[in-house]
């Protein structure tokens, strides 16, 4: 089994990825570490909980970084609702995070085991960034961060800036120059995974907890970024989770991508030498293509499977 942390700010599609992360037996989840982003961390923290909660499970959450590193946190209430997880019929969270902050948690389970973490990250990229910068000899102790954000070209956020890197790019500049084996998926290959009507019903009619939950995700999320400029529903978050559980479904290459955080337009861009025109050493693995159509039997399998643990 692959040990993991999965670092999020649910979010719609992030409790999307949580439930195929959940599904799978091939991951070992050592804690989910929960960053503000979509919401505050009050918020994006309780709708971790009541995703685990909702399908019995007790893997430890732990509350992290309040706010990005240097700018202020701007919430996108238009697209994931005041709570970060409007929509749903789940309940309210009985438990609570872990009493340890998520960056000290992050440290020590790195610490403690000789095995090499991967690390799934769905949201802005605050609490590794804020690890990395007071402990950077951590680094060897991750096998890969999995990143949702990004892209080669373009953005969600602004026309050049994907919202996760642009919440936080010092803390994304942190990471892609770490060392660590990063990998970008990015909305180059999220756009090109997207649900369509049929994929949605397929979804809508699979009657589990899982299936339940994801077809009430789908409906509000789908209204919210209808005509946003993508066709069908970019489920960014699930993208990384599958990347790291289904690698052939993907294609990638290695290239130099480094963080604007000068830009007065393009601040939190991922520049990508797509053309290798700098020689610069090439730091990330960006997916760029996916097979769609097993994209999605991957995604419904795992929410028919989850709903019959
Ligand atoms: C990313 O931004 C967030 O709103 C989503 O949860 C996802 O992680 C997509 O740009
Ligand atoms: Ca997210």
């Amino acid at each position: 089994r692959i040990p993991v942390i999965i670092d999020t700010d649910p979010g719609h599609d992030d409790a999307i990825a949580l439930m195929m992360a959940l599904a799978s037996d091939r991951l070992d989840i050592r804690g989910i570490t929960i960053v503000a982003g979509n919401n505050t961390i009050e918020n994006t923290t309780n709708n971790a909980i009541r995703i685990i909660e909702n399908f019995g499970r007790s893997i430890k959450v732990y509350k992290g970084a309040e706010r990005p590193m240097v700018q202020i946190l701007e919430t996108p209430v238009d697209i994931h609702g005041k709570t970060g997880l409007d929509g749903t019929s789940l309940l309210e969270a009985k438990g609570r995070a872990e009493d340890k902050n998520a960056i000290q948690f992050l440290e020590d389970e790195l610490k403690s085991t000789s095995e090499r973490i991967t690390i799934i990250a769905i949201g802005p990229l605050t609490n590794i960034g804020t690890l990395l910068a007071a402990a950077p000899e951590m680094k060897d102790r991750i096998d890969e961060i999995c990143i949702m954000g990004g892209a080669a070209l373009g953005g969600n956020k602004t026309p050049t800036s994907e919202f996760n890197i642009w919440q936080d790019p010092e803390a994304a500049h942190i990471v892609f120059t770490s060392g660590i084996p990063v990998t970008m998926c990015g909305l180059d290959v999220t756009y090109k995974s997207s649900l369509f009507e049929a994929d949605v019903e397929r979804i809508n009619k699979i009657g589990n907890k899982a299936g339940i939950l994801a077809s009430e995700i789908l409906d509000f999320y789908g209204k919210a970024i209808e005509g946003r400029g993508n066709k069908g529903i970019a489920v960014h978050d699930a993208v990384a989770v599958a990347k790291i559980l289904r690698p052939d479904l993907f294609k990638s290459e290695m290239y130099n991508v480094v963080i604007d955080l000068d830009g007065k337009y393009t601040r939190g861009c991922t520049v990508t030498d797509l053309i290798n025109v700098t020689g610069a050493h090439k730091n990330a693995e960006v997916v760029l293509d996916v097979d769609r159509e097993r994209f999605v039997d991957f995604m419904v399998e795992s929410l028919e499977k989850l709903g019959s643990l």
